[in-house]
């Protein structure tokens, strides 16, 4: 005979991603790295999206900004597919519990393994390491935070990313061990193809919101003409040939992987259509599948930016859903560190 616990219903497995907002758009290597992959894992998982304002402001940034490019986020994951009927789409900062668990988290992270985050060596080496802010510094543990208090599942993540959910698979397993099972133990899911975009401009480094020039950025805000003349202005290899080679050939490598993800083309596919034809023929019709698709993905954002009431709701019901599931989990958390329970009635 079975208990009733073990009878009862299993949940369905999570996952969880975020992605910040500290540019005026999302950006194409965003969406094929990271959103596509939320979208489609929403069949199976019950989902946890979020935009992570308190980890924008952990650079400098002007608060007005924030505000708008929150909501310009929101309606940019809403075009990407994310479905607020099935999944929780929120703003980190409408739940209090993940800053709540960010504290205790970095009780039980070391000074040292903080200190060996790549991402925060690259983006204090850009403000000299002692104008970076202390929030740059612990933004991994606000981020295992975000992870764990959902009990995810799956992180669907680019590359960048990797590092810092081993990190959240490190404390969440350190906090089990000290304090008795708490937290499921997350795994990264980095669909390798796609999992780092390059720069069209620079085609050995990612494609990112916060380089100087967006020459070789393809903004999910830009017009098809800004998009098509980007693609078309893409820097290539040497020699002339049309071969998927990553390591030879990186700017070509970049452009039939960003083919393939907008078409849902194999590359092979693509490399025997375009075999023996010089590589601008290549970007004149990337250039066109992409200039379509940001049109078409730029249509939805604004006819969603129109509509602020509705984003209010929809946020405000990702919100509530995510403290259904956050708020029990800091309960245990605080009960298995030694806090006191309060009591309402004492
Ligand atoms: P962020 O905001 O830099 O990027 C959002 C997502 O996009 C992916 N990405 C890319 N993928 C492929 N090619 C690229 N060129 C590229 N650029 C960005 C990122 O890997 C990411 O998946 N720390 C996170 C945000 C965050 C988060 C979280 C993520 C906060 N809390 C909890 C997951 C779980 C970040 O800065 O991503």
């Amino acid at each position: 005979m079975h208990s009733m616990s073990d009878a009862s219903p299993a949940r369905r497995p999570r996952a969880l991603s975020g992605a910040q907002p500290t540019a005026d758009s999302y950006h194409l290597g965003n969406y094929i790295g990271a959103f596509r992959q939320w979208v489609a894992l929403q069949e199976e998982f019950e989902a946890f999206y979020f935009i992570p304002d308190l980890h924008a402001i952990t650079v400098e940034y002007d608060p007005e900004l924030l505000r708008e490019r929150t909501y310009v986020a929101a309606a940019q994951l809403l075009a990407s597919g994310v479905d607020p009927s099935r999944s929780a789409l929120f703003v980190q900062s409408h739940v209090p519990e993940h800053a709540q668990l960010a504290w205790v988290l970095g009780g039980v992270t070391g000074f040292g393994e903080a200190s060996r985050m790549t991402q925060f060596k690259d983006k204090s080496a850009k403000s000299g390491h002692d104008a970076a802010s202390v929030g740059l510094f612990t933004y991994p543990v606000l981020m295992a935070a975000d992870i764990l208090i959902y009990q995810a599942d799956k992180v669907p993540v680019g590359e960048d990313q990797r590092q810092h959910v081993e990190l959240t698979r490190n404390l969440a397993q350190r906090f089990n061990h000290r304090f008795g099972p708490t937290f499921t133990v997350p795994e990264a899911h980095i669909v390798k193809q796609v999992a780092k975009i390059y720069d069209l401009q620079d085609p050995t480094s990612k494609m990112s919101g916060s380089s100087v020039s967006h020459a070789g950025v393809i903004d999910l805000t830009d017009t098809a003409k800004q998009a098509a003349k980007k693609i078309r202005s893409a820097v290539t290899d040497s020699g002339s040939d049309i071969r998927f080679d990553r390591a030879e050939k990186p700017g070509i490598a970049n452009l039939l992987t960003i083919f393939s993800a907008v078409t849902g083309r194999d590359v092979d596919d693509l490399v025997a259509e375009f075999e023996g034809q010089q590589y601008g023929h290549l970007k004149v019709a990337l250039g066109e599948v992409v200039g379509d698709f940001v049109q078409s993905f730029g249509d939805r954002t604004r006819e969603l930016l129109d509509d602020r009431a509705e984003l209010d709701r929809i946020l405000a019901a990702g919100a509530t859903r995510a403290r259904e599931v956050a708020a029990p989990t800091l309960a245990s958390v605080y009960e298995r560190s030694g806090f006191v329970v309060p009591r309402a009635d004492a």
